[in-house]
């Protein structure tokens, strides 16, 4: 039995891609392993959100957390912010972090775009602090999408540094754990960059909160090319609008890319693009409901995040306690 650790940043609302990449996998994964949901708001902190925004956005991602299938009775669905021993971790792995390490991380690199002199020392050490979040609670599997697999790559060579400079297998390496469907979501404007909550077109994305109008609205928009689809992913090869949203399909629907080239061999994407409105609504229309419904009750969200942050915290400074003893500190 090993223990999951995932979390997503409260910058904005969650969209299909968060969805179908990250959260989906996290509900089945609760049932087999002790499982930590965070919801990571001091990372959300290097863009510096309006405090008042952020407050919103971190009931609304728990809120959303629970309403896609994630159970408060099974899981630990907690705030960041509340288990001060991450950046207590991130600080001794901040010591065991060379530069050339950080260097190489690709968000960075997006994230701070020219501007890179005036990126500030957040924005540059969140792999750390990822790792320190991961390890804090000895986390073997994280259930992530693509893009976050160099930064679990990085927990890993840190947490191998730790073990290496106090010579002891201290933390287990921690295994990404990406599922081939949907393991990237892409824009529904452009098959080649990746749906984001940072990409100007609300048209580019689903949101949990669309309703049913809106999504088939956004699906209805959806760039496409006026080829029909063809019975194999490997004939749509140069297609990533097509090969996109049969993907999104699949994932929806729990099937193969494979099956649902041959369902809808021959169809045109006017056609297809009706089942995949349908298939959307079914899945995210309930969930949209819920969320509507948690929001309406601060209180509860409130009770499900300390109880959470409670038993995290727990584990955490357990684990803390034996790590500030391996590098040399002192109780006092
Ligand atoms: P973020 O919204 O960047 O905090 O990402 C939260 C989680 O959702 C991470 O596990 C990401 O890998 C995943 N994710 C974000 N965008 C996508 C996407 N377009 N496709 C698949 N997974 C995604
Ligand atoms: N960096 C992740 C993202 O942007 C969010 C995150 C923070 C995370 N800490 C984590 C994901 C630990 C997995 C494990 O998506």
């Amino acid at each position: 039995m090993g223990r999951i650790f995932s979390g997503i940043q409260p910058t904005g609302g969650l969209h299909l891609g968060n969805y179908l990449g990250a959260i989906r996998n996290w509900v089945k994964f609760q049932d087999l392993h002790e499982s930590f949901f965070c919801i990571v708001d001091l990372h959300a902190l290097t863009t510096l959100p309006d405090p008042k925004q952020l407050r919103l956005d971190i009931r609304g991602i728990a809120a959303a957390y629970i309403a896609a299938g994630i159970d408060p009775e099974r899981s630990y669905i907690f705030p960041q912010s509340a288990v001060s021993a991450h950046c207590e971790l991130a600080w001794v792995f901040a010591c065991l972090t060379p530069l050339g390490w950080l260097n190489r991380m690709t968000q960075f690199k997006e994230k701070a775009g020219k501007q890179r002199e005036n990126a500030n020392l957040g924005l540059y050490a969140y792999p750390v602090l990822q790792a320190a979040d991961i390890l804090i609670y000895k986390a073997t599997h994280v259930p992530i999408g693509e893009d976050q697999k160099q930064h679990v790559e990085l927990a890993r060579d840190i947490a191998g540094a730790f073990n290496r400079q106090y010579g002891i297998e201290y933390f287990e390496l921690p295994v990404p754990l990406i599922l081939k469907t949907a393991a990237r979501v892409m824009s529904l404007r452009d098959g080649t960059s990746k749906m984001s909550k940072s990409d100007p077109s609300d048209y580019s994305r689903i949101h949990f909160m669309d309703d049913p109008d809106t999504i088939a609205l956004k699906v209805r928009k959806a760039k496409t090319d006026p080829d029909p689809i063809a019975g194999t992913p490997g004939a749509m090869e140069n297609r990533p609008e097509a090969l996109n949203l049969l993907g999104i399909y699949a994932a929806l629907s729990d099937q193969s890319l494979e099956e649902v080239c041959r369902q809808f061999e021959g169809s045109t994407f006017a056609l297809f693009k009706k089942n995949l409105t349908d298939q959307t609504i079914m899945v995210m229309e309930p969930i949209r409901q819920r969320i509507l419904s948690l929001l309406d009750d601060q209180t509860y969200l409130d009770t499900i995040l300390k109880k959470g942050a409670d038993k995290a915290r727990e584990l955490a400074l357990q684990h803390l306690n034996e790590i500030q003893e391996m590098v040399g500190f002192i109780k006092v």
